[in-house]
Parts: C-alpha cells; sequence; structure tokens
C-alpha cells in the first residue's frame, strides 16, 4: 500500500477509535476539508502508471474505514440506550387533526339536503361576462349593483354580445347559463364565491352563495315555500321555519326575501332579532325575460330561483355577532366548529 495511504488510514482508525460522536469523526475525514478528502485530490499528482494501483488503494482504505465508522455508531449508539432512562409508561403525545373549515362543513350539508330533493350541484365561472351577471337577468345597465362602486369589474375587452367582465357578485349567473346547458325540467344548485366592494360586521368583500333554480311545467309559489321549510328544518332543525315577505328582484316577478324564525327566541321576539325573524335571502318566479334570455318559452315553462348567503345562514344557525371571523383565519374561533 502507498505510504501515502497507510499514513491517513492509520489515523483515520485512530480518530475512529477514540471518537465521542461517529457522525462529527466522517466529517474530519471524508468531509470537504477532511483528512482522506485531501489524500483523494492527491491523485493527479502519482505517476500517471501508478495511478490505478492508488485509486486501487484509495477505495480498500475507504471501505475499511467506513466498516470502522459503522460498528461505532452502533456501539455508541447501544451505550447511550443503556445509560438514558426510557420511561414506556409516559402518556403519548395526542397528534392534532384538523377539519373542514365551517364554510366547507356547511357547503357540504346545503348540497346533502338539496340533492335529496332533485337537486344537483353545478358550476360556472366565478370570472363572468356583464350578460350573465346582470343583463340576461333582466338588470337594466344603470342598476345600482352594477356601480363599480359595489361590482369588481375585470380589466378586459368589451365583447359585443356579453360585454364586460366582472367578479360575480352573486350566484344568479348560473341562472341562464344552466338553462343554456339543458333543457327543462332543471333543478339546479350552484354554490361559489361572490365577490362585493363592502366589509362590515355582516359583510365580506369574498363570501358564499348557493342559488336554486327549478324550472318546469306549472312550478308554483307553495313548491318554492315547502322547498325552503325542508331546507330550514333539516338546516336549522325542526323548530325553525319559514316566511316568505313581498320584495323586488329584477330576476323574479313575483318576489321575496325569505326569514326565518330566530334560534333563540324561536319566533318570539328578542334582543337579537327584534321581530322574532331573521332575513335569510331572496326568492321569486322566475322573470319571463330570464327564461327568454336562456332560450326557454315562458308561455310553456316557469319556475322559482333563490339566492342564500352561506356566511349569513352560518351566523345564524349558529348565533355569530361578525361575519367577518370566517376569514380570519383565527384558531381559537375555527377550533370550535
Ligand atoms: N342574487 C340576489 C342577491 O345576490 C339573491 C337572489 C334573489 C337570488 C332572488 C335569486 C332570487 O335567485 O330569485 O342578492
Amino acid at each position: 500500500m502507498d505510504p501515502k495511504i497507510k499514513e491517513v488510514l492509520d489515523k483515520s482508525i485512530s480518530l475512529v477509535e477514540s471518537s465521542q460522536d461517529p457522525d462529527k469523526t466522517y466529517l474530519e475525514i471524508f468531509g470537504k476539508s477532511g483528512i482522506f478528502t485531501a489524500l483523494t485530490a492527491e491523485i493527479k499528482n502519482i505517476e500517471p502508471a501508478n495511478r490505478a494501483a492508488f485509486g486501487r488503494g484509495l477505495n480498500s482504505a475507504k471501505s475499511q474505514i467506513e466498516e470502522l465508522l459503522k460498528k461505532k455508531k452502533l456501539s455508541t449508539f447501544n451505550s447511550q440506550l443503556s445509560t438514558e432512562f426510557i420511561d414506556i409508561t409516559a402518556p403519548g403525545k395526542k397528534q392534532k387533526v384538523g377539519h373542514l373549515h365551517l364554510v366547507s362543513q356547511a357547503i357540504k350539508e346545503i348540497v346533502a339536503i338539496f340533492t335529496k330533493i332533485g337537486f344537483s350541484l353545478q358550476s360556472y365561472p366565478e370570472v363572468d361576462w356583464d350578460w350573465y351577471a346582470f343583463d340576461s337577468l333582466n338588470m337594466p345597465k344603470n342598476h345600482p349593483a352594477r356601480d363599480d362602486f359595489e361590482t369588481f369589474f375585470v380589466k378586459s375587452e368589451k365583447n359585443p354580445r356579453y360585454g364586460q367582465q366582472v367578479l360575480t357578485p352573486h350566484t344568479s349567473n348560473g341562472q341562464v347559463r344552466e338553462m343554456e346547458r339543458v333543457k327543462p325540467p332543471i333543478r339546479m344548485l350552484n354554490i361559489a364565491r361572490c365577490y362585493r366592494r363592502q366589509i362590515d360586521i355582516s359583510h365580506t368583500p369574498m363570501f358564499h352563495q348557493f342559488e336554486g333554480l327549478y324550472i318546469d311545467k306549472n312550478v308554483s309559489i307553495p313548491q318554492l315555500k315547502g322547498t325552503f321549510d325542508f331546507f330550514t328544518t333539516n338546516f336549522f332543525g325542526p323548530k325553525r321555519t319559514t316566511r316568505l315577505r313581498p320584495h323586488h328582484f329584477r330576476f323574479t316577478e313575483p318576489s321575496f326575501e325569505v326569514d326565518v324564525t330566530c334560534g333563540v327566541c324561536q319566533g318570539r321576539g328578542c334582543r337579537l332579532c327584534k321581530s322574532g325573524w331573521l332575513e335569510l335571502g331572496g326568492a321569486g318566479m322566475v322573470h319571463p325575460n330570464v327564461l327568454k334570455a336562456g332560450g326557454i318559452d315562458p308561455n310553456k315553462y316557469c319556475g322559482f330561483a333563490f339566492g342564500w348567503g352561506i356566511e349569513r345562514t352560518i351566523a345564524m344557525k349558529t348565533e355569530l355577532p361578525d361575519i367577518r371571523l370566517f376569514y380570519q383565519n383565527d384558531l381559537r374561533f375555527l377550533e370550535q366548529f
């Protein structure tokens, strides 16, 4: 064996034998400025005729040292084990398990309830044309919701037929899209993020709505009311009921606001609700102009539609004071659900 190799091998063996920390010793030998690494660099100074033999010598020295290091590591570990006290009776550390955000939980619940009565979940663009978000819903150009103070407009080229693009301010953009997708009977549920330029105790600029659309022959207001009652008893519990209050929306005629009895006083009236009722969302019988925009003959078909905010609906179930809590990602809040 080349004397240079022999010298490094002997030095390495004594390093390993006296080592307290085999990982550190490995670095002293094979690390960037280790003694063996320096030796390897020597190969370029060896006569070409002797290089192969020198290389073989290096390899055999390397495996000897590595083998010794492996043994040393095992014996160090074993002697640590025999001196260390492991309390096998100590309780284990409990792993924290996460869960779905309460909005996602509510979405699952809402889908399950409406699926039972034949509605099926669809999804449509969240960045959509003016036409689907407003015009096709019978909303004129000067409607206040179309002000850029209310709705987020996306910088885009104007399409001659569909207009500009907006971040959908409601899920009603799905109505005409669904009429274009399938022929009646239609039982659509559309759940999506919506965007409006508003933030306060009961609004966040991004929120969720669920929209229902039912179109068939001879659809009636009692069916609409029955659908809400079915949802309400399943989502809020058997003691809560709904009422329809006359209202105005451009895309329904007649239009209603849907109220649900307050969960605190069960409709008797309390400090939270004042009247005994909490407002849930809008609804009505689909306007003939909307059916026409979707290519459906209003003389043959009619239907109802409704659109409610998910965060607001959850807040009414759990008596939450501030909608913004949903999106502050405070675990002290989220862990409660
Ligand atoms: N799009 C309305 C809103 O965001 C809610 C709404 C009202 C939806 C009446 C409907 C409806 O489908 O029929 O305020």
